[in-house]
């Protein structure tokens, strides 16, 4: 049923044509997007459906597809997660997995990874691999990526996000989508929006202010839409201004559908509609995952009872819904299939192939991110003699597995443990567990099974032997820790790993941390440790990835894209209290306001333990002769700012020049500074290059409540430039007028 063969549709789609008389025919059959134009196309299809066909288009037939027309040989559209691989197959009717044995993939680095390359140009790579391999797989919309804002380290779904910074993840958002579109598969961008945490996600209502919404929480939407022309756009489980966000007047049809003018297909979670009337007329196309709960406990032929099913077919027919909503679904579904499945100059796609395998190694080396190398810790040397204990659960688990809507089932995941195998023949590798956490499962603690004294003892053990330990721990897949569904519960590191790390650290003191999370963590650990090197959850070559940085064959250039506070009571939704995070089961404050992330650390002075930006590298690096093309500006010009980067240490290798921008003086309440623009330059040591970024003044306009609409502050700008929101070279003052 989901195999879905282009040919077989243009044959029907031709005999069809043959039989019907009044159908502009050469117009659908000859679906070149190209030559005629799509809307005279859609209409003249849209025009030979009934009212059943159509409402049976804007729902689902089964978890992941919707129905097609067969009498007309208009194809089913076929969905999979999630943001980095494409899921397995799921079965018809419930979450069970299907069974396939054809539905493997690769496993990219989760999009946190990503976000901290700080370079579009991989981002592009990454979004063109993973479409290729939903086409593979035969998929027309893939559910990816997100770009809810990091707003709390508790999130459990953080880890698919694309960090705390909207201009960071709208950077980074755009080529990943045109990337995954070009090959005839539509990005869906999620989850939109406010769906800042998994807690209570399904009820919590979200009071945000209209300033912080814009500039805060929608920018990497807007940016999809508007920049990467994103073909469809799931909703969100949480409601905003008392409104579910799925089918929400103000988000949906004023923002999205009429202010950004977007033409795609906006899709519910699933099981995020409420109401056939607010789905009809509040901008939502397609409705799925209605009436489970997420455990598969769908009754047969549900699907006809779906908000957009007979409900909607009722009151289109008595007139209570204009036949007109209906209408603009279906040619947002049509034009969705036009762009996809309907398309005549498709690629074919393809999977598991050596070129995808690169870049997601190179997505994961480029996005780990060096936090601490007291004494050159890193990179080890694979010499003959030297031992090296590889401790810690992380070294042998699967972070594949477990998380929610975006675990996979890859054709082979290297192991922390197996890559460092791989890459040290010389240096003889131990290694022990030290702690263990039961299996990962959707909604469920597990217990663990092993005996944590004697895990302990085991480690203690192989640490003595060592010349080196590397610790490979953080947090896992499972519910309440990096997952979907739920949030963590605590800050700090959880499994008993700081009090191992304490005894691990009495017998052997030469210890790095191989850390393994999605989210920032709490380092009371941190003097215990010589190194500590941010690995997030990097898919199916994460082994061989840790161990090309470990080993120094790949530099580190990652930088932070969200902070890491020293407490959590220092991160800007946890300041003000229950009532802003995570609410009250009923409402919730986002009362930090505008400042998120850096933006409350740099304006309200509270140092984090490791900034915005930051990442160190093996080699060295300066800026010098920072300069600005002019001194003052009018509010149409760009700001150009030019910055020479040395290579004055020993390796080559990759810094990311950053450029903050903030208002001094202001009338109202600002950040400090803003991230706006970046580039990652590559030097062989001792080169020396110039960059130049480009910040267009319309970049630095605020949302003016009193008028509804972005508005411009003129007088005094101070320019930041550096290499993390924490880490400035050089203050540039500038007047634009
Ligand atoms: C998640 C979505 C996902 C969908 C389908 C939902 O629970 O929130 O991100 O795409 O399930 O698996």
């Amino acid at each position: 049923m989901n195999i879905k063969f282009q040919f077989n549709y243009l044959l029907l789609m031709c005999l069809f044509l043959t039989m019907s008389c009044d159908v502009k025919k050469t117009e659908i059959a000859s679906a070149s997007n190209s030559e005629i134009d799509l809307n005279t196309k859609i209409d003249s299809v849209l025009a030979l459906l009934t009212l059943e066909e159509k409402v049976a288009m804007c729902h689902a037939q089964s978890k992941f597809s919707t129905k097609g027309v067969e009498r007309l040989g208009i194809p089913e559209i076929w969905m999979a997660d999630g943001p980095h691989g494409v899921r397995a197959e799921i079965s018809w009717d419930d979450w069970a997995y299907a069974g396939w044995t054809n539905d493997s993939i690769t496993a990219f680095p989760a999009l946190t990874c990503l976000a901290a390359t700080f370079n579009p140009q991989l981002s592009s790579q990454f979004g063109y691999s993973l479409g290729e391999e939903a086409r593979y797989r035969k998929k027309d919309v893939l559910l990816g990526p997100g770009v809810n804002i990091y707003r709390t380290p508790l999130n459990g779904r953080n880890f698919e996000y694309m960090g705390e910074d909207p201009f960071l993840a709208s950077t980074m958002v755009v080529p990943y989508i045109k990337g995954v579109q070009k090959n005839g598969v539509a990005a869906c961008v999620k989850h939109y929006a406010l769906n800042n945490q998994e807690h209570w996600r399904n009820i919590i209502n979200v009071e945000v202010s209209d300033r912080a919404l814009h500039e805060i929480y929608l920018p990497a939407f807007k940016a999809a839409v508007e920049e990467a022309n994103v073909w469809a756009l799931m909703g969100a489980y949480n409601k905003y201004n008392g409104q579910f966000t799925t089918h929400h007047d103000i988000l949906t049809n004023k923002i999205l559908k009429s202010d950004w003018n977007y033409d795609g297909v906006v899709i519910s979670d699933w099981s995020s509609a409420h109401s056939t009337e607010e789905a009809a007329l509040n901008g939502l196309d397609l409705e799925m995952g209605t009436g489970t709960d997420g455990l598969g406990t769908t009754t047969l032929n549900h699907y006809d009872q779906y908000y957009l099913a007979s409900p909607f077919l009722e009151k289109l027919k008595s007139g209570d819904i204009a036949e007109s909503v209906i209408d603009d679904k279906v040619r947002r579904i049509l034009r969705l299939m036009y762009r996809t499945n309907m398309s005549t100059n498709r690629p074919l796609g393809r999977a598991n192939n050596k070129e995808h395998h690169n870049v997601a190694r190179k997505v994961a080396t480029e996005g780990m991110v060096l936090l601490k190398n007291d004494a050159n810790f890193f990179p080890i040397k694979d010499t003959e003699g030297l031992t090296i204990a590889v401790i810690g659960e992380n070294a042998t688990r699967s972070m594949t597995a477990g998380g929610g809507s975006s675990e996979l089932k890859p054709k082979f995941e290297i192991s922390p443990l197996e890559g460092i195998k791989a890459r040290y023949k010389n240096a003889t590798i131990l290694h022990s567990m030290g702690y263990e956490t039961g299996s990962s499962e959707y909604n469920r603690v597990n217990p663990p099974r092993l005996n944590a004294d004697s895990l302990k003892i085991e480690a203690i053990k192989i640490a003595q032997k060592a010349d080196v330990v590397l610790f490979v721990g953080g947090l896992n897949k499972s519910h309440l820790q990096d997952c979907e569904g739920d949030d963590r519960q605590q800050y700090a590191l959880p499994f008993g790993q700081e009090a191992l790390l304490e005894d691990l650290q009495k017998v052997n003191d030469n210890i790095g941390f191989v850390l393994v999370t999605g989210n920032a963590i709490e380092m009371n650990w941190l003097s215990r440790v010589k190194g500590v090197l941010q690995t997030w959850y990097l898919g199916s070559m994460a082994g061989h990835a840790i161990a090309d940085v470990i080993s120094g064959d790949v530099n580190p250039s990652g930088k932070l894209p969200f902070s890491f506070p020293v407490k959590l009571e220092d991160n800007a939704a946890h300041h003000f209290g229950e009532t802003s995070y995570p609410g009250d089961g009923v409402n919730q404050y986002y009362k930090e306001d505008i400042l998120v992330g850096y933006r409350w650390h740099d304006t309200k002075n509270i140092k984090p333990l490791f900034a915005f930006g930051y990442g160190m590298s093996y080699t060295e690096f300066e800026l010098s002769n920072i300069l600005l093309d002019k001194t003052s500006y009018s509010k149409e010009g760009t700001i150009e700012i030019s910055c020479a980067v040395s290579n004055i240490g020993d390796k080559s290798g990759s810094e990311v020049v950053q450029v903050y921008i903030g208002k001094a003086n202001s009338k109202i309440e600002r950040a400090l500074k803003e991230l706006k623009g970046f580039t990652k330059v590559t030097l062989e040591k001792g080169a020396k290059k110039t960059v130049s970024i480009s910040v267009p003044i319309s970049k630095l306009r605020f949302y003016d409540e009193s008028i509804s609409d972005w508005n411009f502050e003129e007088g005094q700008y101070e320019i930041y430039i550096g290499n993390s929101s924490d880490n400035i070279t050089k203050t540039i003052s500038v007047t634009i007028e």
